[in-house]
């Protein structure tokens, strides 16, 4: 069966392409590391480069905790079952099947059959678990695999705040295993929580920060996998088809993103705190304006010990056009002294 890598997916933020700069500054400033904590997980992509560590993986949205389970989970997991559900599900004819899913977004993102196909899929993955066919790391793989077969054949430009009028739509989806192949401490943990409400509860050696930068709500551009990874058949509204997200909204894109910082940093229990955050200046789109000034965050920082800043010109991905282009990322090193 063809994998998937966790990279295999386009995600605002998302530091896969960075690993080697973020990996660098810890090796080389931080020495010894056993614990590692990202607080603002995303794709799990900084995180997958510490696996030899214990890991600590949050992230405010559901969709994020499930592909984190699956990724980094220290459940055990069986490959061979969870290839043969897939393989399944490939081979499964959707085309009598009517659900959440066919009904609320046929011939939107995807075609009339592969949304019949995905909302079965969905359905049936939590029959899985309840009659405990799979466990929920399995539970959590599948959905997983889910979630980047959909990202590969999507109507967008990379996230869900709109779909591409008459784009040609495929008429097929096909599920890959995702592809695990390293060994994983036995007491990692998952959360599914806000930043600050856990920011106290766990001890680690670097809590990494990448949180939004700007007013762009994750949970708007990511609205279609969360639907799917919550699973409450929620109404959905408007030619975007979002469902309600007012419970679901960051801090870190309002105006309190600045002192919801300084909350965090303060209640950390760490060694060192690392943290990302591009210099993409003041561009025409307001949205896109970082939310904390660089003298916040040295204040903040400062505020916890002696802070070091790193450099590297990066281009991230970017959906829309003239936004973030010819970025200088930055990592912010506070060694924790107090
Ligand atoms: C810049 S992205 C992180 C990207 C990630 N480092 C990666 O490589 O994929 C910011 C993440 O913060 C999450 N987030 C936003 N507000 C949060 C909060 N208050 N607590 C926890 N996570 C939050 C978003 O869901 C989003 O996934």
């Amino acid at each position: 069966m063809d994998i998937i890598n966790i990279n295999n997916r386009r995600y605002l933020g998302n530091k896969y392409k960075l690993l080697p700069f973020i990996k660098g500054v810890v090796e080389r400033e931080c020495g010894d590391v056993r614990s590692f904590f990202d607080v603002f997980a995303g794709t799990g992509a900084v995180a997958s480069a510490f696996t030899d560590c214990r890991l600590i993986v949050n992230d405010l949205m559901r969709s994020n905790y499930i592909t984190a389970l699956a990724w980094f989970s220290s459940e055990h997991f069986d490959r061979v079952k969870v290839a043969e559900i897939l393989s399944s599900f490939n081979n499964f004819n959707a085309s009598n099947e009517s659900n959440y899913f066919s009904e609320n977004f046929s011939d939107t993102y995807f075609s009339k059959i592969v949304c019949q196909k995905i909302g079965y899929i969905r359905d049936s993955v939590d029959e899985y678990l309840k009659s405990g066919v799979v466990n929920r790391r399995e539970w959590a793989l599948i959905i997983t695999s889910l979630f980047y077969s959909m990202d590969r054949i999507a109507a967008t430009c990379g996230h869900y705040d709109s779909f591409i009028q008459g784009a040609e739509l495929p008429q097929e989806i096909i599920l890959r295993l995702p592809n695990i192949d390293y060994n994983l401490a036995e007491d990692n943990l998952i959360l599914n929580c806000d930043a600050n409400a856990v920011a106290n509860t766990v001890n680690c050696d670097i809590a990494y920060l990448d949180p939004p930068y700007n007013s762009r709500q994750y949970c708007d551009a990511y609205h279609l996998l969360e639907n799917i990874a919550i699973w409450n058949k929620p109404k959905v509204f408007g030619v975007a088809r979002k469902m309600d997200r007012s419970n679901m909204k960051s801090e870190y894109c309002r105006t309190t993103a600045t002192a919801q910082l300084e909350e965090l940093v303060n209640n950390l229990k760490t060694r060192y705190i690392l943290l990302s955050y591009n210099n993409n200046g003041k561009k025409l789109q307001v949205r896109s304006n970082a939310k904390i000034s660089d003298d916040d965050i040295l204040r903040i920082l400062s505020s916890r010990g002696e802070v070091k800043i790193f450099t590297t010109d990066y281009r991230p991905f970017s959906a829309g056009k003239g936004e973030n282009t010819g970025n200088q990322e930055r990592l912010f090193l506070c060694v924790v002294q107090r």
